[in-house]
């Protein structure tokens, strides 16, 4: 059984590895994913400036399903160029997620990422949905452009972005066709659908406090959108840039099918955060049952392979 695969270039032991958001903020948690199964290492996604994020409590479990509103809680560029090279005795790529409050933020990180030679891929983050009076930048879609344009320039790293969920066909071709004009080499689909609202019934209240209780939702309830984007994206994005999917993974079937869908590797939010960093072996040990019970041996057997009628 061969279950590797890689990404912008960048080879893993497996496709499965934590999403930015959960439990990857401080060096222990860093760690914690560096000596678990995962296949690779991704930190929360890092602003210019520390954040605190938003008041507490921002994150309520739901079922299997998440609803969040961090804010962005994170130590700052600064501090990630420093803890990120101490993450290199794992021996598995480093992912850093970043996203800029203002492009000129966005470039300076950049800068600053570009000279730390441990870290082996950018994402950046264009879909944060929990940032009080802030739009998400990727449903504008000349913004975006804009954005991807002018961090290509200076970008020096395989790179690429973490997009929110789309659900209109137009939506679909439009940022595909920013993608294709631009130097990413992966996309990471989806980020949190955001503004869901999650109620406590004994309560009667919201089940988080910032934005009235409206958050980005995760787990299995989104899985339907992250595998439909996962695969319009494969679909309509050039043959050698990788699709990461992610979105309600809770078991290795989860994973099969979004490889099946077009997926080159999966991201985990939600499931890690309930599970703890077992989830990758896990996940991991339960694609090969699935593929041994179906007869594959090679994620190439059955990768961008779903039927249609
Ligand atoms: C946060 C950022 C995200 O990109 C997301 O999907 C959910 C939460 C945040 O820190 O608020």
């Amino acid at each position: 059984m061969d279950i590797t695969t890689s990404i912008a270039g960048i080879k893993l032991k497996h496709p499965v590895f934590n999403a930015a958001g959960p439990i990857c903020t401080t060096k222990e948690e860093l760690d914690a994913i560096g000596a678990s199964a995962a296949s690779a290492i991704v930190c929360k996604t890092m602003t210019k400036e520390p954040r605190k994020g938003n008041p507490e409590p921002r994150y309520a479990d739901f079922g299997r399903n998440s609803i969040n509103s961090m804010g962005l809680p994170n130590p700052g560029y600064k501090a990630y160029m420093a803890l990120l090279p101490q993450l290199a005795r794992h021996e598995k790529p480093i992912i850093a997620s970043f996203i800029g409050m203002t492009l000129e933020d966005s470039l300076e990180i950049v800068a600053g990422l570009n000279e730390v030679k441990e870290i082996a891929a950018i994402e950046m983050n264009l879909s944060c949905p929990n940032l009080p009076g802030k739009p998400q930048v990727a449903y504008d879609f000349q913004r975006s452009g804009e954005v991807l344009a002018e961090v290509g320039k200076i970008i020096r790293k395989p790179w690429g972005v973490k997009l929110p969920p789309y659900f209109d066909e137009v939506h679909f071709k439009l940022i595909a066709d920013i993608l294709n004009g631009s130097t990413i080499q992966f996309v990471s689909v989806i980020n949190s659908p955001g503004n869901g609202l999650v109620i406590d019934r004994d309560k009667e209240q919201v089940a988080i406090r910032p934005k009235q209780g409206f958050g980005g939702i995760g787990g299995p309830a989104i899985k339907p959108f992250g595998l439909a984007n996962a695969r319009k994206m494969r679909q309509l994005l050039k043959p050698k840039t990788s699709v990461v999917g992610v979105g309600g993974i809770t078991t290795g079937g989860d994973v099969f099918d979004y490889i099946l869908a077009g997926a080159d590797a999966v991201q985990v939010g939600t499931a890690f955060m309930q599970e703890g960093p077992g989830v990758f072996g896990r996940l991991a040990a339960e694609l090969e049952e699935v593929m041994t019970a179906k007869g594959y041996s090679r994620i190439a057997d059955f990768r961008n392979k779903l039927k249609e009628w």
